[in-house]
């Protein structure tokens, strides 16, 4: 990640307490590789994809795997200067495994809480106990995006190692296709004559709240007033 302009501020202060919250965590970093990339084109404006990003509103609907391995009632976002951070703690196994015995969304049993970061304006960081996921979101046109997502992992192992990596990019795939059907539904939502504006929720969309008061800001100020 670079920013090229003169008065860019330095990354660590963009970035926060994100490296100490990791550190603190014990996510090796330091040793993990790129495993997998894959590029998604969305039929949506980018802003579109990064509002269902920052909200857990649709996960009860849009993700009923996810929805079955996370405490919902926990689900949380914090907003910070420049980034924002989403809760989302994972069910301990027993609850799970009473519902569903395939645990896809996780390679370990311990119950482990997943951190899910979003720097505005287009750039994600989602750590699990053993691998990161980042997204970067790019603008292609007012109604196209394109989301490329990288995977990276510590040890890509071999046997079961190996297959569960595979189930755990298999079940981030899955949730990004139904991310997918959702943001290309809105988007048809948005050019409809009859939509106007909505409110926010303001305990499940605070986040998004926070995204479009940065990116407010950031276009006010970048716009010569005359
Ligand atoms: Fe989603």
């Amino acid at each position: 990640m670079a920013c090229l302009g003169e008065n860019a501020p330095p990354l660590t202060a963009v970035l926060g307490d994100i490296e100490r919250e990791v550190t603190a965590k014990n996510i090796p970093m330091a040793n993990m590789s790129l495993i997998e990339r894959r590029d998604y084109t969305i039929n949506c404006n980018w802003k579109v994809y990064i509002d269902n990003y920052l909200e857990g509103y649709h996960i009860p609907i849009a993700h009923p795997g996810l929805f079955r391995e996370i405490d919902y009632d926990q689900y949380r976002v914090e907003t910070f200067p420049t980034y924002s951070r989403q809760h989302a703690p994972m069910r301990p196994a027993s609850d799970v495994e009473a519902l569903d015995r395939d645990r896809r969304f996780l390679r370990t049993e311990a119950e482990e809480e997943a951190l899910y970061y979003w720097v505005f304006p287009n750039f994600m960081l989602n750590f699990y106990p053993d691998n990161l996921q980042i997204n970067i979101i790019l603008p292609l046109g007012h109604d196209s995006t394109l989301t490329i997502f990288e995977w990276y992992f510590e040890q890509p192992g071999t046997g079961g190692g190996w297959e569960s990596m595979q189930n755990s990019i298999a079940f981030s795939d899955q949730v990004q296709q139904e991310d997918i059907e959702i943001c290309e539904t809105v988007q048809k939502g948005l050019q409809s004559r009859s939509y106007d504006v909505g409110r926010f929720s303001v305990q499940r969309e605070n986040g998004v709240h926070h995204f479009h008061s940065l990116l407010y800001h950031t276009l006010s100020q970048s716009i010569p007033r005359r």
